[in-house]
């Protein structure tokens, strides 16, 4: 075969994979209410999340200077030119245990930096669980680079893995997952995802195991992203479990949205993840209200990390709040909360 046919056979074997890969979306069978208006999720044993990495970035300063430099939070994160070195990641391994002692793994985000992350993967063995399939699918909260940048570095060890995302994906993000590479943000992925995609609708609720569902709430956040889907766990004798990436949808929104929909509503038991309160240092005024608003929900088990921000969690100590302290390891700043290495169970 001449050079110039190989090149482009080669590139319409690419174009087949992608389309192939395109095929295989589909979207989630959603559950339909009972009498009652709400939704049985079914029970499971316990939940443990294992904090591989909640360091979003290194440097905010240096983050939402760059942000505002390109045209400020309006600004499509796909533009702004980043610094790499800036660049860390959230990411979260979930492990439930179904009410017949099953366990069953999945990663929650794949964080931002390639390298970073694989560093936290071999730290943390999530590398060789994805290599042998024991974890069983990635759940991607939402597009933004913290949360799923980092893509690569999971493809490189299971490009087949089923991934679940929400149906508000930006053009950007579904390139991103075929295998794209974006010069200017230095966002790279090499690999096309070759799984099965599924794609959750906003406002359905999506049962993935006995006593756990996704949902998608549909609703602009910054640096134009649209959307975030988030989990819910129903521990037998203990309650519901809310689990976020970054809970741009505000933890008072999510939290009712258990109270309101999900049978067991009415006995929270926890949260787990960012909660998007002070992700940049201070308390905003207009953001206190999401801490004093978490009371009424009397959860046992708060496990707070990433963007709900060092001064929002030591609100919720002052506050009383059950907040589960980690061991500041690895990037983690504090041992006031979960960190890098740190698990908490629910069960
Ligand atoms: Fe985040
Ligand atoms: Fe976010």
């Amino acid at each position: 075969m001449k050079e110039i046919d190989r090149r482009e056979f080669m590139k319409a074997m690419a174009i087949g994979g992608a389309v192939l890969g395109l095929g295989g979306i589909v979207f989630h069978e959603p559950m339909e209410a009972m009498a009652s208006g709400k939704y049985d999720i079914g029970q499971c044993k316990s939940v443990r999340v294992r904090c591989i990495s909640e360091l979003g970035w290194y440097d905010s300063k240096k983050l939402i200077g760059q942000m505002k430099a390109a045209g400020g939070p309006k600004t499509n994160q796909w533009v702004i030119p980043w610094d790499p070195n800036n660049a860390a990641g959230s990411c979260s391994l979930i492990d439930i245990e179904t009410l017949d002692g099953r366990h069953h793994k999945f990663l929650l985000d794949t964080g931002w930096n390639r390298d970073y992350m694989d560093e936290c993967f071999k730290r943390e063995g999530i590398d060789r669980m994805l290599k042998t399939g024991e974890i069983e699918f990635l759940f991607i909260s939402h597009e933004h680079l913290d949360h799923f940048w980092g893509l690569e570095t999971v493809l490189k060890y299971n490009p087949e893995i089923k991934i679940i995302i929400p149906s508000t994906f930006y053009p950007e993000g579904m390139h991103f997952l075929r295998g794209a590479e974006f010069i200017t943000p230095s966002a790279r992925n090499r690999i096309p995802h070759r799984g099965k995609l599924v794609q959750l609708k906003p406002g359905t609720i999506n049962k993935l195991y006995n006593g756990c569902a996704g949902v998608v709430f549909d609703l602009p956040i910054v640096i134009r992203v649209r959307g975030e889907q988030s989990l819910y766990f129903n521990v037998k004798d203990k309650g519901i479990v809310c689990v976020t990436g970054c809970c741009h949808q505000g933890i008072l929104t999510f939290a009712d949205f258990a109270q309101q929909k999900l049978a067991g509503g009415d006995k929270m038991y926890g949260v787990y993840g960012g909660l998007h309160i002070a992700p940049f240092g201070p308390i905003k005024p207009e953001r206190a209200h999401l801490i004093t608003g978490m009371a009424k929900y009397n959860f046992q088990k708060v496990a707070c990390n990433h963007c709900t921000g060092l001064a929002a969690v030591k609100k919720m100590i002052e506050l009383g709040y059950p907040v589960v302290k980690g061991s500041g390891r690895y990037t983690s700043v504090s041992k006031l909360y979960v960190g890098a290495g740190d698990e908490v169970l629910f069960g």
